[in-house]
């Protein structure tokens, strides 16, 4: 018996648009929807600047495990310059530590899984987050704020399957099992960042094992000498770095890597989850510490103190609405319309 009224009902639903990520959660569900709704399922997947992905293998994975088609967007661009360039200008950092690498990609997938499900016709929209995190309340309050008819699927909240008896399932139905399947961590990436839960961390006095890190070098293994990075902005917005122009998208990889070699962007943060969870978290985030910390300086140096101090407000509150799922919620665009105006400034 479902308990709200967007959890679609088997025999309710004939073409669910299925989130896909290619991994072992997403693969079960392919198949476990065809199976338990007895219907068609069309997946969608996004390339916002995952390091570890190959979309052509996913694509090749969803038509194998029975998608009926398969969607990938390029979405590096309308990433970086509409969520990741947004929250820059707010100088965007939950609780002040994290810059919502995770919670920014959020609305962006759900809004091109409504998008598919528009053009297919698909009546519900299925993701593979768990019942614990802030990934299932941002999807859900996205899809069903621009689609307030859609049904959602969250497989994973309702089977309630262990590790070893999902592994079991996908062996059962040829579903190919991860190399790294044994690995306690639960990674999120995108240019913004990278996220790591799970496993150790979940001991708040345990140090974070290095073997979680993998865009950052540790201080020892940092170069020796500094590297200066010269980087323009306007209206705000990074545009060129050392004096080369550069897309958004572009300009955020390329300082990931210089500032990963640095090791520069590791976030250790003891975070409190929407859901109510206090909950040890890790981030590798490069680019988006060096933004933020360059655009900050330079608001200090344009703006006036009274701008300054009543900006500061304004970005904590933005933050806060984005982080627990509100992305689309008209404070935060009116927040937005003072950041963009007083970021005209920041060049
Ligand atoms: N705690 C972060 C957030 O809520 C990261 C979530 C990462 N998700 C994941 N599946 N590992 O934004």
């Amino acid at each position: 018996m479902k308990i709200a009224s967007f959890l679609a009902e088997p025999g309710e639903i004939d073409k669910v648009v299925l989130l896909f990520s290619g991994g072992l959660d997403t693969s079960c569900m392919l198949k476990w929807i065809q199976e338990y709704y007895k219907c068609e399922v069309v997946t969608v997947t996004l390339d916002i600047g995952q390091t570890t992905k190959n979309f052509k293998e996913i694509e090749e994975k969803a038509y194998h495990l029975g998608a009926v088609k398969h969607y990938t967007f390029d979405a590096k661009e309308e990433f970086a310059e509409n969520y990741c360039f947004s929250a820059l200008k707010a100088n965007a950092l939950y609780e002040g530590e994290y810059p919502l690498s995770s919670s920014l990609s959020r609305p962006l997938i759900a809004s091109k899984g409504v998008e598919v499900a528009r053009k297919e016709g698909a009546d519900a929209i299925a993701h593979g987050c768990s019942g614990k995190g802030n990934d299932q309340i941002r999807f859900t309050l996205t899809i069903t704020a621009l689609e307030p008819e859609m049904k959602v699927i969250a497989p994973v909240v309702e089977w309630n399957l262990s590790r070893d008896e999902e592994i079991e399932y996908a062996k059962k139905h040829e579903i190919p099992i991860p190399v790294d399947v044994d690995s306690p961590y639960s990674i999120d990436e995108n240019l913004w960042g990278r996220s790591i839960e799970c496993g150790l961390l979940e001991h708040p006095e345990a140090e974070p094992p290095e073997e979680v890190f993998a865009w950052t070098n540790p201080p020892e293994k940092a170069p020796d000498n500094p590297e200066y990075v010269e980087i323009e902005f306007e209206s705000g917005v990074p545009i060129a770095v050392n004096g080369e122009k550069m897309s958004p998208a572009a300009l955020i990889s390329w300082l990931n890597e210089v500032g990963g070699l640095h090791g520069v962007g590791r976030i250790d943060h003891m975070e409190d989850r929407t859901v109510g969870i206090k909950s040890r978290e890790v981030y590798e985030c490069p680019a988006s510490t060096i933004l933020i910390a360059a655009h900050k300086d330079l608001e200090k140096l344009v703006l006036t103190k009274h701008e300054l101090y009543f900006k500061e407000m304004v970005d904590r509150e933005w933050a806060f609405l984005v982080y627990t799922g509100l992305w689309i919620e008209p404070l935060r665009e009116k927040l937005e319309s003072f950041v963009n105006t007083v970021n005209e400034e920041v060049k």
